[in-house]
């Protein structure tokens, strides 16, 4: 069936990925090797679209769960499967393991994509005989609120791969990249990281309090972050453009580049800690579950939003 996708993994990234390609109107067949897993998936399911709904972001949570069917047995899941999502554990053995089984389950034109947030696809896909139809396909949580995906192929990864695999995560509603060649932590997280390990620094260097800093970012860079990326708001913010941003500061962002001394030290213990208590303060524990009940909330109105402003999907 062209229009079947294989979910496998029914945990928080596997059920986000049923739902996006459910949403765009394809057969979902969801798979879990654990019976626990695939008994709590309905019910996640159903609460997960009951809210986007709610948010006017899908027309029927139903119509949408009326697409997705929990399988029992993995051969079932990827029969007649156009692509099949990996989302299982992050672990490279784990993965290995189920890549074998899939490498012979696969049907002849079916392609795979997995979910892994760090592992290269060459540590995964080397030795299958289907190589050429995997890659990564790296979401951002939850899926079906941050469309971004990163697609990464591993050197035998056909062309055809790639290019299949982006037109069908655009047909879903995602926003697809391509990693030109696999390096660690792909794109995103190597800039996440280089945000973050500034800001611990600042932190523990004193500059500033863990609120302030993450102030700096929701009441400050993060605003246009949302529309529009590094390279277009240093081209909006000098007079002639990107040119002109890069000979006014230029020497300023290498000065501050070179100021830190390398080899880095790892994120120490105490100043864990430090951060921890701070934000168990103002966040405690048994609140993180509301609060990212919260966030996704917030985010379905920024994505409305974002859709009228795109004249996107209603
Ligand atoms: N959580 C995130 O924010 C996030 C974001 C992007 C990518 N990812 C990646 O997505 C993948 C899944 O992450 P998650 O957060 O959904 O994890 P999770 O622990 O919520 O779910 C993983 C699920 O995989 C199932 N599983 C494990 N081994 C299996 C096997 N051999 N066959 C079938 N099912 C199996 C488990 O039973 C579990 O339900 C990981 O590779 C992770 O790195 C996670």
């Amino acid at each position: 069936m062209a229009d079947k996708i294989a979910a496998i993994g029914a945990g928080l990234v596997g059920c986000g990925w049923a739902i996006v390609f459910a949403r765009a109107g394809f057969q979902v067949a969801l798979y879990d090797e654990s019976a626990e897993a695939l008994r709590r998936a309905p019910t996640h399911l159903a609460n997960c679209l009951k809210d986007l709904e709610a948010a006017g972001l899908i027309e029927s949570a139903a119509a949408v769960l009326g697409r997705i069917t929990v399988e029992n047995a993995l051969a079932d899941t990827v029969r007649g499967a156009r692509y099949v999502q990996e989302s299982i554990f992050e672990d490279v053995q784990v993965k290995h393991r189920l890549f074998g089984v899939l490498d012979a389950l696969l049907d002849e034109h079916t392609l795979a994509g997995s979910s892994t947030s760090a592992i290269p696809p060459s540590q995964l896909t080397e030795d299958l005989k289907t190589r050429e139809r995997w890659l990564v396909a790296h979401p951002v949580n939850p899926p079906y609120l941050v469309p971004l995906v990163e697609l990464v192929p591993a050197p035998w990864t056909a062309t055809a791969t790639v290019d299949a695999v982006r037109a069908l995560m655009t047909q879903a509603g995602q926003a697809p990249v391509l990693v030109k060649r696999e390096l660690e932590g792909f794109v995103l997280n190597r800039l996440q990281g280089a945000l973050l390990n500034e800001a611990w620094k600042l932190v523990e260097e004193d500059y500033i309090s863990v609120e302030d800093l993450d102030k700096t970012i929701s009441d400050g860079l993060g605003l246009r972050w949302s529309f529009m990326g590094p390279f277009e708001t240093i081209d909006l913010n000098a007079p002639n453009g990107v040119r002109d941003y890069a000979e006014r500061f230029g020497p300023f962002y290498h000065r501050v580049a070179n100021s830190r001394p390398t080899p880095q030290p790892a994120w120490s213990e105490t100043l864990i800690s430090q951060v921890e208590s701070v934000r168990r303060e103002q966040l405690p524990a048994e609140q993180l579950d509301s609060r990212r009940a919260w966030r996704d909330r917030r985010l379905m109105a920024l994505v409305r939003h974002k859709h009228e402003m795109n004249g996107g999907p209603a």
